[in-house]
């Protein structure tokens, strides 16, 4: 019998030898999306998409290079929610946040019982299992980011959602529970059954907290970075992935490295260059792009002002597993 013959008699049964090399799974590979189809495309949408019959009204990010989603573990959507429509109550075990685009004091996310206003770059953790609805109060329509662990919890098959009996939860709690009870003076009597609270990062504070930072040294491969941190235990915003949000300054260009963790980008404030593998990725605002793991990667901003990069990295559940790993390029 030669070798061939017995990878094709071994083939034939489901089975392989470790000498028969085949292609693995399909690897992430670095991509943009411009802000001007996206948003073209979720305009249009909001025409011929009706919310009674979806729930959501999203455009989802498809990377090229894989079968299904944005990148193998996290995932970006942008959602559209118009003058007086309900995106129905639900929840489900992938954990998602949103990071307010264009929002509106009367537009509120309904998480457990707490309603939180989305306003423009407030970020808002709908954590796993927790139920969360949207209603756009406002005269203007309403965009933000979704970003989910979603292909990460597929590909682990532990995707679960539940639709809430009423298309919207009750309000239950008073405005702004979640950043009282969990501030820096905190009730001595209460517990909480969440690891992960349903939380509203207002980005006031965010910002304030960027420029009060901006003459620091900054982190030498992101420049003024900031993590927004589980209130809870300080550690990453949720068990699988970490948000985070940078602010470049004028004619600032970091240091490369890489790492295994995936990182996808929106060009919050201004535009600027990422340079992944020597390949650069001219990003304007509102635009979208992914960093795969293991990828030399580096950000310039070549503008006299300042600009801002929103990110979720899955750094968590990397290290959570042992399989993290980070590199510097020499100076
Ligand atoms: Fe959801
Ligand atoms: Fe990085």
């Amino acid at each position: 019998m030669e070798m061939s013959d017995l990878d094709r008699w071994l083939a034939q049964r489901y089975l392989k030898g470790h000498w028969d090399h085949q292609p693995g799974p399909p690897k992430v590979q670095p991509y943009l999306w411009r802000w001007a189809d996206i948003y073209e495309g979720l305009r249009s949408a909001g025409e011929v998409v009706p919310m009674d019959k979806t729930g959501r009204r999203t455009v989802q990010m498809r990377n090229p290079s894989l079968p299904a989603g944005m990148t193998h573990t996290i995932h970006l959507s942008v959602q559209l929610v118009k003058p007086g429509e309900i995106a129905r109550a639900h929840r489900h075990v992938a954990a998602a946040i949103r990071y307010v685009i264009k929002g509106s004091p009367k537009a509120w996310t309904i998480v457990e019982g707490e309603r939180f206003p989305m306003e423009e770059g407030d970020l808002i953790t709908t954590p796993n299992w927790t139920w969360h609805d949207h209603y756009n109060g406002s005269d203007e329509p309403v965009m933000w980011l979704d970003g989910l662990d979603a292909r990460l919890v597929a590909y682990l098959g532990a995707q679960f959602t539940e639709n809430f009996p009423q298309e919207q939860q009750p309000v239950e709690k008073p405005d702004g529970y979640a950043s009282k009870i969990l501030g820096t003076a905190r009730p001595t009597w209460m517990k909480t059954g969440f690891s992960s609270p349903p939380f509203r990062y207002r980005w006031e504070e965010t910002y304030a907290t960027l420029l009060t930072l901006k003459e620091s040294e900054g982190d030498p491969f992101d420049g003024i970075k900031l993590e927004y941190v589980n209130p809870f235990s300080g550690g990453p915003t949720l068990p699988t992935y970490s948000c985070e949000v940078q602010l470049l300054r004028p004619r600032e260009k970091t240091r490369s490295h890489r790492h295994t963790s995936t990182t996808v980008y929106q060009a919050f404030r201004g535009k600027g260059t990422t340079v992944v593998e020597g390949t650069r990725m001219e990003w304007e605002q509102g635009d979208l792009f992914v960093v795969p793991p293991w990828h030399w990667h580096h950000h310039e901003n070549s503008l006299d002002r300042d600009v801002i990069l929103f990110c979720i990295n899955d750094w968590p559940v990397m290290k959570a597993l042992g399989l993290y790993r980070e590199e510097a390029q020499s100076v």
